[in-house]
């Protein structure tokens, strides 16, 4: 795909990110120049409330209130980021195509293209999986990059690769190998449930609230000593030894429900059985992930989706690096971005449109005319895979 931006990437470019693939609609803007990507707005309109006494997201009603949300979510972004109409300054939009949930999807994908031709500017559908490594990007990933280089602020990206990406969602599991920027490559991924989805149902069978990874880590957090207290509550870790990259969390939510019917004082150890089920998940997600990067020779280990803002996964993984594969860089985005947001989005928005002009360098366009004839080959298909 042949993205054409207004400017020479050389200059700072300023992105609309739009984000709607589930149950958030957001929008963001970033400024971007060479490695250093800004935040100037990341706002975020959640659903948690509407969907809470389902239990889970409800399709037709995400999408009903994306409509709802999505030009004042976008216009509260631009004027944070100080773009008033008629949005001069504005290089391109950056929309989620997929995967996700379609209507919700189409709510995003529609709003963008019509913003886009409206006010003439290029449109780069993301993979939302690519959004969330982009996450990785976003400050303090920034300023690791940074410390690692010399002098000046240059930022040396090269040292970085190969990255292994572990991808922990609602929706997906995966360890991603990233050679290069635009670079992809799935190693490893689950065979059933995703990690985040694991983490719902087993609030749902302990009755603790939704959305489940928060409520079972606020839980687990209540258990001191989890050595001691998790004796008598034992779960499996699932695939923990196949000597593969591949995940799964179905068993190990079956074995939680029979845990629980065994179990006639469940109720009062919902802390430890909270505790044992995030580091029965935990245990397999860092020991494949340590073994991946260790076999692929990986400079950088990153996390991302929202179940990286798993505290327990964030520390363990950190410190299991630090003295397992010394030398390795463990990259983390902040909590705020691991979860759905368009920062990301822009963001990755932001590398596609730089890989896509310095491929085809010569077809960057510079006038708006240009660029009108070659509105019809910037298309945007939801669904495309990684
Ligand atoms: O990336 P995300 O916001 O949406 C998808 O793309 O799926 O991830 C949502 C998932 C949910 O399953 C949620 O329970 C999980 O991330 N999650 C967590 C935590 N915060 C969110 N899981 C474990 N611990 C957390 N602190
Ligand atoms: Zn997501």
């Amino acid at each position: 795909m042949k993205i054409y931006v207004q400017k020479n990437i050389q200059q700072q470019l300023l992105i609309l990110g739009i984000e709607t693939s589930c149950d958030e609609t957001a929008a963001a803007v970033i400024s971007c120049k060479g490695d250093d990507v800004k935040i100037l707005s990341n706002i975020i309109s959640s659903q948690i409330k509407i969907h809470q006494k389902y239990g889970g997201v409800v399709p037709e009603v995400a999408a009903r209130e994306h409509v709802v949300n999505i030009l004042p979510v976008i216009n509260k972004a631009l004027a944070k980021a100080n773009l008033f109409y008629p949005y001069n300054g504005l290089d391109a939009i950056a929309v989620t195509q997929g995967p996700g949930l379609i209507t919700s999807l189409m709510v995003g994908v529609e709003t963008a293209k019509t913003l886009a031709y409206t006010w003439q500017v290029p449109i780069v559908g993301i993979n939302h999986i690519e959004g969330h490594i982009y996450a990785n990007w976003l400050s303090p990933a920034s300023k690791i990059f940074k410390s690692q280089t010399s002098s000046k602020s240059k930022i040396q990206n090269k040292s970085i690769f190969p990255v292994l990406i572990l991808t922990v969602s609602g929706g997906h599991t995966m360890l991603v190998l990233m050679k290069a920027y635009g670079q992809y490559q799935i190693i490893g991924e689950t065979r059933d449930d995703a990690a985040g989805e694991a983490f719902d149902k087993a609030a749902v069978m302990l009755n603790i609230g939704y959305p489940g990874g928060p409520a079972v880590a606020a839980y687990a957090a209540q258990v001191k000593d989890k050595e001691i207290k998790n004796q008598e509550i034992h779960l499996p870790r699932p695939m923990i030894y196949d000597k593969n990259y591949e995940f799964s969390f179905s068993g190990l939510k079956t074995a939680l429900f029979y845990a629980l019917q065994r179990d006639k004082k469940y109720k009062e150890k919902i802390p430890e059985y909270c505790a044992e089920f995030q580091q029965a998940v935990v245990d397999v997600l860092i020991a494949k992930t340590i073994r991946a990067a260790e076999t692929l020779n990986c400079q950088t280990i990153m996390l991302s989706g929202g179940v990286a803002a798993n505290k327990e996964l964030r520390n363990q993984l950190d410190a299991t690096v630090k003295t397992k594969l010394v030398g390795v860089k463990v990259i983390i985005p902040e909590v705020e971005f691991c979860t759905d947001n368009a920062a990301m989005i822009a963001t990755a928005g932001y590398f596609k449109i730089r890989a896509s002009n310095q491929t085809i360098s010569k077809a960057v366009k510079s006038s708006l005319g240009q660029l009108k004839n070659n509105w019809a080959k910037l298309q945007v298909n939801c669904n495309l895979e990684l």
